[in-house]
């Protein structure tokens, strides 16, 4: 579809100027207005301007053999990561180092981007996930980012950014992504998080009036875990790496961005691994049993011991959740397997869940989408989750006849039929009635809620 759709529009001009901007420009979710002490000039906005081609050379950090100092590679990944963003508050289009960008279409929803730094909904922490005893449950909102390898292909899938094409998806090496969590936990909650770097987010603009009192709209959150993930094909079965690290007021430095302690590195599932036993493509600094994980109902990170963060699903894993990003997801696991396994289930576990799935190939390659009973192909999306939420967002925006989607025409890729019809959706469906009622038959909404 990509060579067509560079053909077509070098001939007809498919789309609009105005419509491109229309699906370019929304950097938060408008929806929920400006908060109140703060002005339009506060709002975030997104660097979608993605470059044709990687705008530097291959991340030096990369040459490090991550099996044999997985610390060494991770400090150099955040270290790159970290570089020039630091100075302009992540303010990424500010940095005069190096480019990064971030993902189109995490505006629209409920957990769409908030209107202070373009924050996203994750999954709020559970009782007791974060510490033994804490009952409390947070909320967690994050911000991902792309190097300008990650962005040359962001430049060909939204090349028009209200019809994103997904056929033929893959990062190239050299791809680094990484993102920021944060929680509304206090050091009073979890005493490490005590001089954490704190940032003043819209995250109570559709909270409900309690008992007479509006809670404030604009809330304070503290950085708790930092995620990185690097196209790097030394990962041989899976082609990426997965680390992060969770902020540590123990850790010693005069900048708080720096009191980061590493918690640990995955290239892979370890599909034949069962719990108990030692992991090869997982490593977790075991010193961090007892402030990280370690209690009942915390007794590791993630499955298994596979590596994972303090706000991640323990029934899953960084390398595991991450290799079912494809659309539509899959229609048996979602993202992560939706209970835990009695001990005599835990093989299968692995031969269903715990793949490693290699850049370019679907988790589950033949799917639904929801409360539908037609199966489809899926197009995987290289381990990129934002992708994947940013289609069902921009899917349910075009169901809902959100502007720009009153006049553009419905995304082909959110129409069932055009599955069906040609393979990798060469000839997509044109008549707009029928992509519609299409459109209308899935339950986007279904999509919505936070997955982490
Ligand atoms: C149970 C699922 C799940 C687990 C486990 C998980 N993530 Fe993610 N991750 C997501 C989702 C969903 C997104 C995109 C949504 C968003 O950013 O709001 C995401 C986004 C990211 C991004 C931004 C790039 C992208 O995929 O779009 C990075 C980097 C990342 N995660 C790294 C990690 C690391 C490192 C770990 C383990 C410490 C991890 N993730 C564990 C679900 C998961």
């Amino acid at each position: 579809m990509r060579v067509l759709a560079a053909l077509i529009a070098i001939s007809t001009a498919t789309f609009s100027g105005a419509a491109f901007a229309a699906c370019t420009v929304p950097s938060y979710n408008m929806f929920y207005g400006t908060p109140d002490g703060y002005s339009a000039t506060d709002a975030f906005v997104g660097k979608f301007d993605y470059p044709a081609a990687p705008t530097e050379p291959l991340p030096a950090f990369m040459a490090i053999d991550f099996t044999s100092d997985w610390k060494a590679y991770l400090q150099g990944a955040l270290d790159y990561a970290f570089e020039g963003n630091e100075a302009v508050d992540f303010d990424v289009a500010q940095n005069s180092t190096r480019d990064w960008y971030h993902a189109l279409w995490m505006h629209p929803d409920a957990s769409g981007r908030e209107f202070l730094r373009g924050l996203t909904q994750e999954r709020a922490s559970r009782p007791d996930q974060y510490k033994d005893g804490l009952a409390k449950e947070f909320q967690t909102w994050a911000i991902g980012f792309y190097n300008s390898f990650g962005a040359s292909e962001f430049h060909e899938i939204w090349a028009n950014p209200c019809d994103p094409d997904v056929s033929g998806l893959l990062f190239p090496v050299g791809t680094v992504t990484f993102k920021l969590l944060f929680t509304e936990a206090t050091s009073t909650d979890l005493p490490y998080l005590a001089n954490a770097p704190s940032w003043m987010a819209h995250i109570g603009r559709s909270d409900p009036v309690v008992d007479g009192v509006q809670p404030e709209r604009v809330r304070a959150m503290q950085l708790l875990q930092v995620d990185i993930a690097v196209r790097d094909d030394d990962a041989t079965e899976t082609g990426w790496v997965f680390g992060t690290f969770v902020y540590s007021n123990d850790v010693v430095s005069a900048d708080p961005w720096r009191k980061l302690k590493p918690v640990g590195l995955s290239w892979g599932n370890d599909p034949t691994v069962l719990p108990g036993n030692p992991l090869s493509e997982n490593v977790t600094d075991l010193t961090l049993a007892g402030t990280l994980f370690g209690w009942p109902e915390r007794l590791e990170l993630g499955w298994g011991g596979r590596m994972n963060g303090p706000a991640d699903n323990l029934l899953s894993s960084c390398t595991s959740c991450h290799g079912t990003a494809q659309f539509p997801r899959s229609d048996d696991f979602g993202n992560f397997p939706r209970l835990a396994v009695a001990p005599a289930n835990y093989s299968q576990r692995l031969l269903d869940y715990f793949r490693n799935i290699a850049p370019g190939v679907a988790f589950d390659p033949i799917t639904k989408f929801r409360n539908s009973s037609v199966e489809v192909p899926a197009f995987p999306l290289d381990y990129s989750l934002q992708i994947q939420s940013g289609l069902e967002r921009i899917c349910n925006a075009a169901r809902r006849t959100d502007p720009p989607f009153d006049t553009e025409p419905v995304p082909a890729v959110c129409v069932e039929a055009n599955y069906l019809a040609t393979p990798m959706m060469a000839e997509p469906i044109t008549d707009e009635a029928l992509k519609r009622q299409e459109l209308n038959r899935i339950d986007w909404d279904q999509y919505e809620p936070p997955i982490r």
